[in-house]
């Protein structure tokens, strides 16, 4: 069995102090955002895992995703993934979680739910991310982002969700949205952080991505586009009442290939628009990383394969036997026929070995295209 090397020779550890010599977690200011080296590091170690990963069959979490509740302040039309009543990470806990993460080479950890921001430990959980050297992103709605302003000092990207302009967004997510998400994704830019903005395509939307691709061109970010699926937490990948009528969907992703060609700030990849281009029919990545270099953890401690498996299926539990230990038996799939995610379709297709999305992740988010 391939055994994982200590903290010392973990890459993602190079820049802490020597073992024992714990640092208290405001000290962490000090190493602070991801600049230009930080990324180019972060692409040769993430290259060099994932090498590793395809050829030698050593799987590491390299990329994670933490779910620390999926409780949330809203209510969106096509969202399954929230719960009002389930259980949330415990904080000491979690933040455990985080150190055993460090331990086995994580580079990046990316805050998702539910909403992160409505979790009480968010801003002890990315400050002990950075404190390990981590890349540290979040996927929120924006709205906490003012009265949790702190967080941004540890987090390198931003991913908001716009869907609209105004009558559309906060017709699926409640009236007064979007002026929030605007809000929260202004602040995130001026605090310095990359900002992307990530647009579901549903039914009620589809025929606004031009409205959105304005409004990252207004504030100078990018914009990723995804199809609104039937179920996350079943892991359904068919339409539902919510989604697109799949040929209009089609036509949207196709003008949007167009429009990329033409310089605007899809920041999908060409590569991962055909892909997504596909839904709802079936269409299996070149190769999966769930499980293999990205994991996903939810707010009990269940490690799936990535952010998108369905929760009906049984995980280890990181609360239960530790990080290493679920990552041993975390499911590996080889036959998952769908696969909808933006951020997970690039991740895969960056595990394939894409040149261009790996040099993507070497130079960082920043503001601009
Ligand atoms: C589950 S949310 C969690 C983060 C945060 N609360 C937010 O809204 O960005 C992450 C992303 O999933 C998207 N999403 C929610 N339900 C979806 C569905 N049925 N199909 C596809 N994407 C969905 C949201 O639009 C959002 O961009
Ligand atoms: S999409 Fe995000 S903001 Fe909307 S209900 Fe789901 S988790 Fe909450
Ligand atoms: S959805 Fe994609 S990344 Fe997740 S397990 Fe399936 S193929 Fe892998």
């Amino acid at each position: 069995m391939y055994r994982l090397p200590l903290v010392s020779a973990t890459p993602a550890l190079a820049l802490q102090p020597a073992a024992g010599e714990v640092q208290p977690e405001r000290e962490t200011e000090a190493l602070g955002r991801f600049r230009k080296r930080d990324y180019v590091r972060y692409g040769a170690k993430l290259a060099q895992g994932m090498i590793s990963s395809r050829v030698f069959g050593q799987h590491r979490p390299l990329m994670v995703n933490i779910e620390p509740t999926h409780r949330c302040n809203l209510d969106c039309v096509y969202c399954d993934k929230v719960d009002p009543r389930s259980p949330q990470m415990e904080t000491e806990a979690a933040l455990r979680m985080i150190d055993e993460l460090a331990e086995l080479g994580t580079l990046s950890v990316c805050f998702d739910g539910g909403e992160p921001l409505v979790h009480p430990g968010i801003l002890r959980f990315v400050r002990r991310a950075k404190r390990h050297g981590m890349r540290v992103s979040m996927s929120t709605n924006g709205h906490l982002l003012k009265r949790k302003a702190e967080v941004l000092k540890y987090v390198d990207k931003i991913k908001i969700s716009i869907d609209g302009p105004r009558h559309v967004h906060d017709a699926g997510r409640g009236a007064g949205a979007l002026e929030q998400a605007l809000q929260g994704a202004r602040l995130a830019l001026d605090s310095g952080a990359g900002v992307a903005i990530r647009m579901t395509l549903a039914r009620h939307n589809l025929e606004h991505y031009r409205e959105v691709l304005e409004f990252a061109k207004e504030m100078g970010v990018v914009a990723l586009f995804q199809p609104a699926v039937g179920n996350i937490m079943n892991g359904a990948d068919a339409p539902a009442e919510h989604s697109a009528d799949a040929d209009a969907y089609r036509r949207v992703i196709d003008d949007l290939k167009r429009l990329k060609a033409c310089g605007e700030p899809v920041a999908n990849e060409m590569l991962c628009l055909d892909h997504l281009r596909n839904w709802p029919e079936p269409k299996p990545v070149p190769f999966c990383s769930g499980g293999r270099v990205e994991v996903a953890i939810g707010p009990d401690g269940g490690m799936f394969p990535c952010g998108r498996t369905g929760r009906n299926l049984a995980a280890p539990n990181v609360f239960e036997v530790g990080v290493a230990a679920a990552f041993e038996k975390v499911l590996r799939p080889t036959d998952c026929a769908n696969c909808w995610c933006t951020l997970t379709v690039a991740a895969c297709y960056l595990y394939r070995g894409d040149i261009r999305l790996l040099t993507k992740a070497a130079r960082g988010p920043g503001r601009s295209r």
